[in-house]
């Protein structure tokens, strides 16, 4: 069966195999005519990139590209290419990659005529409405790998470089105006990236499932996400050209973005300390804190797991879902501990105080405290 089709929510959607073929069309329909590619290092000298500059550059858009941006991006990162877009007279960004270079593409396009710092525009209250809408370029967002979901986000995680803290900027028309969604692009993912990132669209279905805040459609997205994953995962590790599921495994990484506008939880809130001190693939560190936070958190979500197992082809209801993590992360070669990723307990008193700081502190089921979040930091290094 080939998965196709266009699709207008959360934004226009160019869905299915080798639409990379469109991108100088989806930058038209963006009202872009020179168009700024960004990217991160690692991608750049990589065919699928060549080529999106190559189709840029036949349909007469330019060749533009900006690369300097790290995995887990920062603000020197973004002002270079707020630079280099000026430099170059752009009207206009394709946000190219996984979630490093969407993100930090999302921010070029947002932060190239703004007046006021980055830091200004945290997802904070209103403070998006501190930002001047009309100077916001316009997105065209192509992701290469399947789990962020950045590509139909309104925000970006931008490391703060000075204070090591990851920090997540909103704004509503961050939100890519077009979104070309190719499983080809994802084919050639290492192995370990394309668990990574599956893991990451689990555990934002796992946790925007597990929020208490009143949200049925994402509710309803993320239960759909999490059975997604587990059918499609384990398919694209093994085979990496079954075009059908990483075609599936793109749509869970949408699904799980738009389910936690519903909210997201103790992983998140521990996962963002540990990438911006100890620099880990954001992903994967998902995948290690899950467990932990799937048992401090079981006596308020037992309940909707029980439901949802049967569905998800597992048996035991919630306690067959608890032993099923454990075993689908072991699957994917993720280690069981934090400190295999090189994360060290003497930081523990620091993870905890920015994880209390962490916006996603406010959708896990259980309160999170100084307490409960040092007893989960012990359990996951
Ligand atoms: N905006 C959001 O809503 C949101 C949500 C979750 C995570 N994030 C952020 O996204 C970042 C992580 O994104 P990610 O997990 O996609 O990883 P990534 O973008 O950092 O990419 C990981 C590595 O894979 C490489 N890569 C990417 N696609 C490839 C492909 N098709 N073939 C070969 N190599 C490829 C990259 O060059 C990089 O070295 C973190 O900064 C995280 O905080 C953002
Ligand atoms: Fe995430």
């Amino acid at each position: 069966m080939t998965l196709t089709g266009n699709w207008s929510y959360p934004t226009a959607i160019r869905f299915g195999a080798g639409r990379i073929r469109e991108l100088a069309d989806a930058c038209r329909a963006a009202g872009i005519r020179k168009p700024l590619l960004v990217t991160d290092r690692g991608l750049a000298p990589l065919e699928i990139t060549t080529r999106a500059l190559d189709l840029l550059e036949e349909a007469g858009l330019g060749r533009a590209l900006f690369a300097e941006v790290d995995p887990n991006p920062n603000e020197r990162n973004l002002e270079a290419g707020v630079d280099v877009f000026r430099a170059g007279a752009h009207d206009g960004v394709i946000a190219f990659g996984g979630g490093s270079g969407l993100d930090l593409g999302k921010m070029v396009a947002f932060m190239a005529r703004q007046s006021r710092p980055i830091w200004d525009f945290e997802d904070i209250g209103d403070w998006w409405t501190r930002a001047d809408a009309d100077a916001i370029a316009p997105i065209v967002a192509v992701p290469t790998t399947a789990g962020t979901g950045s590509e139909v986000g309104r925000a970006s995680v931008i490391t703060n470089s000075q204070t090591h803290v990851k920090k997540i900027i909103f704004h509503p028309r961050v939100l890519p105006s077009v979104v070309i969604a190719d499983p080809e692009l994802t084919v050639g993912m290492p192995k370990a990236i394309t668990a990574g990132t599956g893991l990451d669209a689990f555990a934002h279905c796992v946790e925007a499932f597990s929020s208490p805040h009143y949200h049925p459609m994402s509710h309803g997205i993320a239960l759909e996400g999490m059975r997604l994953v587990i059918e499609n995962l384990p398919r694209v590790y093994d085979r990496p050209d079954d075009i059908e599921a990483r075609a599936n495994m793109m749509s869970a990484a949408a699904m799980g973005a738009v389910a936690f506008q519903k909210g997201l939880g103790a992983i998140h809130a521990m996962s963002h300390p540990v990438g911006a001190l100890f620099n880990t693939h954001h992903g994967t560190t998902n995948a290690v804190c899950m467990p932990a936070v799937l048992d401090l958190n079981e006596p308020q979500i037992r309940d909707r797991f029980d439901r949802a197992a049967p569905y998800l082809g597992i048996d035991g209801g919630y306690d067959g879902f608890r032993a099923f993590v454990q075993a689908f992360n072991d699957r994917f070669g993720i280690p069981r501990k934090l400190s295999a990723l090189g994360v060290s307990p003497a930081r523990i008193g620091d993870m905890v105080a920015m994880a209390l700081e962490d916006p996603s502190c406010g959708g896990n089921p259980v309160a999170l405290t100084t307490d409960n979040l040092r007893s989960l930091f012990e359990a996951a290094i």
